[in-house]
């Protein structure tokens, strides 16, 4: 529509006039911000722009592997990848505090961007998809303490080399996907649910280690697969699994169990600004539960948790 087609328009401008003849790297994790900033500013310059992914251990199964080949095969954006796994679980070893992962984890990501920015020359700027809930949420607000250090906003250290783009910064998600299908990228890159930047590492409450990971994981598959099923995954704004620090007594045959919980975090929302825990299906949450506790080594409990936001937050971290 003529909104979206000014929008594009002048942000390309924008882009071409404050870039000249320098290059830029994007954040590309694959969600919906990271890939609507990659197609834009691929839109205004060309292959001055490299998006480089990066696996920091922390995403979903299979995750970082879809991605790129998704961006290799259905696009012409130029993408590196860095495995960073081992340097992030380093980093976080031991790490329980959520405000300590995120930093640690924000750090990581820009200690990353920069050596790959100098390997490839002449970078100025890093593009990445902050949104407008993001800013308001990650400022000092009328003296507060910020409420959550978003990576990619509020984790930047000052001594940053690189420049940001940021050019979603004044928008709305459902602004976001609407500007992305505009500029011609298929809807499954487009209805995602959001994810964030510090993946399954805000997840897993307390300290992370490779087998609170294989939990997780194969606890997230299940939901997304059922909610997908059931036609729900569209439906809400995000569904997701999170793991509990503590363990729970429980019987299998005629043995006791004494295992860990995982929690069902289901919400409907407009802007992650408020948001309101899903009604789903009695039936749609049995399958779910059922399945978790069936299939994931090691649980043997699972909980829907039914709080709104505020004053809970959507992330348990
Ligand atoms: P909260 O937990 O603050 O989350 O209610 C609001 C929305 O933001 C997502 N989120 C993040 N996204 N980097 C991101 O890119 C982050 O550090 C981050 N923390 C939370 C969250 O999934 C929800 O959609």
């Amino acid at each position: 529509d003529w909104t979206m087609h000014s929008f594009i328009d002048s942000t390309v401008a924008e882009i071409r006039a404050k870039v000249g003849s320098d290059r830029v790297i994007c954040a590309l994790s694959g969600g919906v911000d990271s890939s609507v900033v990659a197609a834009l500013v691929h839109r205004a310059i060309g292959d001055q722009l490299t998006c480089i992914h990066v696996n920091n251990g922390l995403m979903r199964t299979g995750e970082s592997e879809s991605v790129l080949r998704f961006f290799r095969e259905k696009t012409s954006l130029t993408v590196i990848d860095v495995d960073a796994t081992e340097f992030f679980l380093n980093a976080l070893d031991g790490v329980a505090d959520p405000e300590e992962k995120r930093k640690r984890i924000g750090y990581g990501f820009i200690e990353i961007f920069e050596a790959e920015a100098k390997k490839l020359g002449k970078v100025r700027y890093l593009a990445q998809g902050t949104l407008y809930p993001d800013v308001i949420e990650s400022v000092v607000f009328r003296g507060k303490a910020p409420i959550k250090s978003h990576h990619n906003v509020g984790g930047l250290p000052e001594r940053m080399q690189l420049d940001l783009i940021e050019p979603l910064r004044e928008l709305f998600k459902d602004e976001v996907r609407e500007l992305g299908l505009e500029l011609g990228l298929p809807e499954e890159a487009i209805y995602r649910q959001p994810f964030p930047g510090p993946g399954l590492g805000i997840r897993i409450m307390g300290a992370i280690n490779a087998e609170r990971l294989r939990i997780l994981r194969q606890a997230d598959v299940i939901v997304l697969e059922e909610m997908k099923d059931a036609g729900w995954y569209r439906k809400v704004w995000q569904s997701f699994a999170v793991l509990l620090p503590i363990q729970t007594v429980g019987v299998m045959g005629d043995g006791r169990t004494y295992e860990h919980v995982i929690a069902l975090r289901c919400v409907d929302s407009r802007d992650a600004m408020t948001a309101d825990w899903s009604q789903l299906p009695y039936d749609l949450l049995g399958r779910i539960s059922n399945r978790i506790i069936n299939e994931v080594r090691g649980v043997n409990r699972v909980v829907y948790d039914i709080s709104s936001k505020p004053p809970a937050t959507i992330e348990w971290e």
